[in-house]
């Protein structure tokens, strides 16, 4: 039967690399949409941002990929007004999207897009596994006119979890990221993490890396990563360093998600680019890439997935560029040349 894909392409340009995306898509499989309104065109249609009929469609999907959602008509500081971003935060929630996956994989074509030197970015391959939904992002806060805190707690069941992604993805090992000479809850997901490599995969390698060593090591020494897993805020910080690696925002793809047997989210990393939404200029290679991980990490098709990054990476090596790299490819040029190689 087809995968059933929910369509959620937001606003500004969401809409436009969705529809580019969808159509790599169909070059390499048989899938049935069902486009859903998030964000700013919710909020327009519907008075709110996440319309319960968009939650139960993702609910009952294969996988879902999302445009962007914002844009300045519904920027505004009065208080209790909706805003697109709630949307989004709002279907994390509502899918459990635990664990967030940041390929990185510099483009051969693009290696001197990227503000690292070439010779310490060729050969890299990696994928941050940050974890989404517990943490100090989560934890109780508390605040009197002389201290705040904010509490960093991870459960057994939390950690074991992110680790099983994380090993699942590894193609030559795990390097667990933690800061566990100073805290306790560094301690026990480190110690947890070494359970669920001891129990269930014997066979990947795992090392181990302070925070501190491990920010050092991404810029110094990128290609020596395989898989980085991580907390929330220690991924937060490490998976935009790492991005910086690859140099361009609409090259960026990312995943984000929960247990097995629920839908993933897949998106680009950037917004809805206001400044030329409606101008059918806006690189789709982020979201076609967000398509490859829907195909490998949504629906367990890595060949598929495989074909549409080197289709991607030979278009560019054919000498494709949107604006945003420089050339003057549209949106649609840019879509064609990477059909044209799958
Ligand atoms: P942005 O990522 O939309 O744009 C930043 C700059 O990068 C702009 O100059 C834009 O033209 C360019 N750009 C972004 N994606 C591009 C693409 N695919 N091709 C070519 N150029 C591209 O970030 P900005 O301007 O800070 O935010 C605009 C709106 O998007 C805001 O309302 C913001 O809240 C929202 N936003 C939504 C996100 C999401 O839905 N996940 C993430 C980031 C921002
Ligand atoms: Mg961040």
């Amino acid at each position: 039967m087809a995968h059933h894909i929910v369509l959620l392409p937001g606003d500004g340009i969401g809409v436009e690399v969705v529809a580019a995306a969808t159509q790599v898509l169909d070059a390499v499989g048989e899938f049935s949409y069902e486009k859903r309104l998030i964000g700013g065109a919710a909020i327009d249609a519907t008075g709110g941002p996440l319309p319960d009929e968009t939650v139960d469609a993702c609910q009952g999907a294969d996988a879902v990929l999302l445009g962007a959602v914002g844009g300045p008509k519904w920027d505004s500081t009065e208080a209790g007004r909706p805003r697109p971003e709630q949307g989004l935060l709002g279907i994390r929630k509502a899918l459990s999207l635990f664990a967030n996956l940041r390929p990185v994989k510099p483009l051969t074509a693009l290696l001197d897009a990227s503000p690292l030197k070439r010779d310490r970015i060729e050969g890299t391959d990696l994928l941050v596994v940050r974890e989404l939904t517990g943490g100090m992002y989560f934890g109780r806060k508390e605040r009197d006119a002389d201290r705040a805190s904010d509490e960093n707690a991870y459960t057994r069941p939390e950690v074991e979890r992110i680790a099983r992604v994380a090993f699942r993805a590894a193609r030559r090992k795990v390097t667990n990221v933690d800061k566990m000479n100073v805290l306790e809850v560094s301690r026990f997901w480190r110690e947890v993490v070494l359970d669920v490599h001891a129990r269930e995969f014997p066979n990947v390698v795992v090392d181990h890396m302070l925070v501190d060593n491990a920010a050092m090591q991404l810029v110094s020494a990128p290609s020596t990563f395989d898989v980085i897993v991580t907390d929330n805020m220690f991924g937060d910080i490490l998976s935009d360093e790492a991005a910086m690696i690859t140099g361009s925002i609409g090259m960026l793809p990312s995943a984000s998600v929960g247990e097995e047997g629920t839908p993933g989210l897949f998106e680009p990393v950037h917004g809805s680019a206001p400044d030329i939404a409606g101008r059918g200029i806006a690189n789709p290679l982020a979201t076609i890439l967000s398509c490859a991980l829907l195909l490998r990490h949504g629906l367990g098709l890595s060949a598929e997935a495989d074909a549409v990054e080197s289709a991607v990476d030979r278009a560019l090596e054919g000498g494709l560029r949107t604006p945003d790299l420089g050339g003057d490819a549209t949106t649609d040029q840019a879509t064609r040349a990477v059909l044209e190689q799958l």
